[in-house]
């Protein structure tokens, strides 16, 4: 049995405001799809690699992603859709007959670490059927409603303070086993329809079929680029790690 890592690359990057997609940016050298597309591979638990990308630019995402001498695992590569949930589904399409564990993982987490990936394809090797990696959460978070007439002052008012000790910012990868993010993505898919509203986040699809997911410890390296800061803080990890 195989484990097959979706690894997408297929979002704008409209919050880092660069002329380029956010997965082609370059963090020391190499762009961010290539880092993450090395350290699943360098994980030595996956099989094989398919990549979304942004509609036209499948040649140059092959090229950089499957051509990368440290990237030693089949890597196909397949347009995304316009949602993260459509660039998943579109990826989970091409999962072969054998692969029964299916690893989501976001480019925009370049830094990744393979002991993550790891920890995470033994979690569901070991029964659990969706497993995601959290990170104890520092800030006290509320849960709050739009106020009305609030007066261009961005006043909202305080639903709920939710206990910080339960809660977990959880990051990717996340890991599958293949049957259960498939009914997950089928329900998923109806509901995008309906509703026109599609999932950030896989797990959250098996949530909503009423099937358990289950948290592993996150790593602090597998930080999410979003904005220029963040690719600064990122290039300083990588600077700590050599
Ligand atoms: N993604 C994707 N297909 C989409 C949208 C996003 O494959 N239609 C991927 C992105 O490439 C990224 C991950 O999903 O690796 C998480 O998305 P996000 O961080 O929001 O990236 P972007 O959508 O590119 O950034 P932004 O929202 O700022 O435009
Ligand atoms: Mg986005």
């Amino acid at each position: 049995m195989t484990t097959l890592a979706i690894l997408t690359a297929a979002g704008s990057g409209t919050r880092l405001g660069r002329d380029l997609p956010k997965a082609l940016v370059a963090l020391a050298g190499f762009p961010l799809v290539v880092h993450a597309a090395r350290r699943l591979a360098a994980s030595g638990v996956v099989d094989s690699l398919v990549v979304t990308c942004p509609a036209g630019l499948d040649v140059a995402v092959r090229d950089v992603v499957a051509q990368d001498p440290h990237v030693d695992v089949p890597v196909r590569v397949v347009e995304g859709g316009a949602t993260r949930q459509a660039s998943v589904a579109a990826g989970l399409a091409l999962a072969a007959p054998g692969d029964d564990v299916v690893l989501v993982h976001d480019a925009a987490r370049p830094l990744a670490p393979p002991l993550l990936v790891r920890r995470v394809v033994e979690a569901v090797r070991a029964g659990h059927g969706a497993v995601v990696p959290g990170l104890p959460v520092t800030d006290t978070v509320k849960r709050v409603v739009p106020v009305p007439a609030a007066g261009g002052l961005g006043v909202e008012r305080v639903v709920e303070t939710p206990d910080r000790a339960e809660l977990r910012a959880v990051q990717t990868p996340q890991g599958f086993d293949r049957a259960l993010l498939e009914r997950a993505h089928a329900q998923g898919a109806a509901r995008a329809r309906a509703e026109g509203r599609a999932a950030t986040d896989d797990a959250g699809l098996v949530e909503a079929l009423g099937e358990a997911a289950y948290v592993v410890p996150g790593e602090e390296a597998a930080m999410k680029i979003t904005t220029e800061r963040d690719l600064q803080v990122a290039a300083l990890l990588l600077g700590e790690a050599s």
